[in-house]
């Protein structure tokens, strides 16, 4: 009789007869692995839950600061196939792409953040090679399972890695959620240039797309589209006022810092929190250039007045309810003297917002990670903790049994292995079937995952989150084993678990 030790939520029974003959239900029954799990142990996650790497006690915390797009205001994927659509026809009208283009649309999931792109390397058969081709359609690399194109290995030599922001000489990940339309219209185009014979240089059009997109958002575009229609665009107005709204009743500062311009803060500001947003924070800084405005000393701030219109005058302090443009992280700190670990921001870029934040000046960091919320719908799927625990309990028994090497051990561990490979895919692919979950590639985090743990103290789908927890809340990470390590059961009592929000008095707001 044999147990899986792999996975809490995994058992198998095996009879041993002598030489290896196993016998294992594959017809695992769902109640019985509910049986399985010991009384207090959730099997549910609460995908409004706040989760977190760090141990960090808002009690400490005076001051929160927050970005703004994808930060408090969230957007609907409607803006997707509008940036998607516009692009495209930028391609089509002023870089003179074939109008052949203008057939194909926005496909809402293809691509998922945290992919790394090969500028130089990309070609269709070799991809094919990976079994990643999507109808010739797919043209995205997925870190960590890269191996033909890179000779043989897993490892992406360091010099052609991504630098530190995502932007290496020939690899770039695309982290922003704006980059969701980039990817398809990527492999949009790169589709119709293979499939119509069209000889092309992956560079030049690497440049030229990310140019078009750029202009859907440097031009403004966008901001003229959201600005028309709030309520279509912008989602949990309510949710992110009553957040805002606590936080100043129970004597927290609050300040935003956001690329975006004035106008198009203020309009959407107004739209969720009301006319008198302003009241609620003791700092605005507008188109601050992050990630530059963290690192760089140089740019001083600028006032505006109460129409947006620049101002001259020398920057001594930063009074509050008046807004500010540009300057930089240092000079925020020396006027503010808001230091270290009583500072919490809030963005949803882990490198534009939330890594030299981490990494040298000691403000506690949240991520906004709006996927949270559909992968943690489709982690608590039955079909989704079945077949990780049947992935989990054939990995346990090929661990144990290889060295049976007898030609008929060895042709039912073979059978393992397929089936084996069989369910990873099929648990792949319920998050996303090209490329999975944005968390996880097979077993291993994937790049996004490890950035996420190292650039933030906690993450969550949205800001709302914060309603579920009250204001001196203390969040615990999981002790999650090493490998050496042996699995506990009582790790699983943490974070998460909690089914409903725990806060009866902040439900009225859901
Ligand atoms: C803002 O604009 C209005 C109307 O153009 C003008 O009356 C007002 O004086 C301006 N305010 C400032 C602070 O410049
Ligand atoms: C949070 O903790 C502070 C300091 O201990 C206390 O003054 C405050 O009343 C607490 N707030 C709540 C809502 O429990
Ligand atoms: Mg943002």
């Amino acid at each position: 009789l044999a147990q899986s030790p792999d996975t809490a939520r995994g058992f198998t029974v095996c009879f041993l007869t002598g030489r290896v003959m196993c016998v294992v239900s594959l017809i695992f029954p769902f109640s019985l692995l509910l049986d399985l799990l010991p009384p207090g142990v959730c099997s549910l996650l609460n995908p409004a839950a706040i989760y977190a790497n760090n141990e960090i006690s808002l009690g400490d915390v005076e001051i929160y600061g927050f970005d703004y797009d994808y930060t408090l205001a969230q957007y609907s994927n409607l803006l997707h196939s509008m940036i998607f659509n516009t692009a495209r026809d930028i391609l089509i009208e002023q870089f003179k792409y074939p109008e052949g283009l203008g057939k194909y649309d926005y496909i809402p999931g293809f691509a998922i953040r945290g992919l790394h792109y090969d500028v130089q390397k990309v070609s269709c058969t070799k991809f094919s090679l990976l079994g990643l081709v999507f109808h010739c359609v797919l043209v995205l690399v997925e870190m960590l399972s890269v191996i033909e194109l890179y000779g043989g290995t897993q490892h992406i030599p360091l010099y052609q890695m991504s630098d530190f922001y995502g932007k290496g000489p020939s690899l770039k990940q695309f982290m922003d959620i704006f980059s969701l339309p980039e990817m398809t219209l990527l492999s949009s185009v790169i589709d119709y240039f293979i499939t119509h014979g069209i000889e092309f240089d992956q560079v030049h059009l690497y440049k030229d797309i990310s140019d078009a997109i750029r202009d859907v958002h440097v031009k403004g575009v966008m901001y003229k589209w959201i600005e028309k229609d709030m309520e279509q665009y912008i989602l949990h107005g309510d949710e992110i006022y009553a957040v805002l709204n606590r936080l100043v009743n129970h004597k927290k500062k609050l300040f935003l810092i956001t690329n975006s311009p004035f106008s198009f803060v203020d309009k959407g500001m107004k739209h969720m929190v009301g006319k008198n947003w302003r009241d609620l924070f003791d700092m605005v800084i507008v188109q601050a250039d992050k990630p530059n405005f963290f690192t760089d000393r140089r740019k001083p701030f600028r006032k505006l007045d109460d129409n947006g219109s620049l101002q001259w005058d020398k920057i001594n302090q930063l009074e509050k309810g008046k807004i500010y443009k540009e300057g930089n992280l240092f000079d925020f700190l020396r006027l503010t003297g808001w230091r270290g670990s009583k500072v919490l921001y809030f963005g949803d870029h882990l490198y534009s917002d939330l890594a030299d934040l981490m990494l040298r000046h000691g403000w506690r960091t949240g991520a906004i990670v709006p996927e949270l919320e559909t992968e943690i719908r489709i982690i608590n799927t039955e079909q989704y903790m079945h077949s990780l625990t049947w992935q989990q309990a054939l990995t346990g028994l090929l661990e144990r049994m290889q060295m049976y090497q007898d030609a008929e051990s060895k042709q039912v561990l073979l059978e393992w292995m397929k089936e084996r490979q069989e369910i990873r895919s099929l648990t792949k692919n319920l998050f996303n079937p090209q490329f999975g979950s944005i968390f996880r590639t097979f077993h291993n985090p994937t790049y996004f995952s490890r950035r996420l743990v190292r650039f933030s103290d906690i993450y969550m789908a949205s800001i709302s989150c914060l309603l579920n927890y009250d204001v001196n809340f203390t969040f615990y990470p999981r002790r999650t084993p090493l490998q050496h390590e042996a699995p506990l059961w009582m790790d699983q009592l943490c974070t998460g678990c909690m089914k409903t929000p725990f806060l009866e008095e902040m439900v009225h707001i859901r």
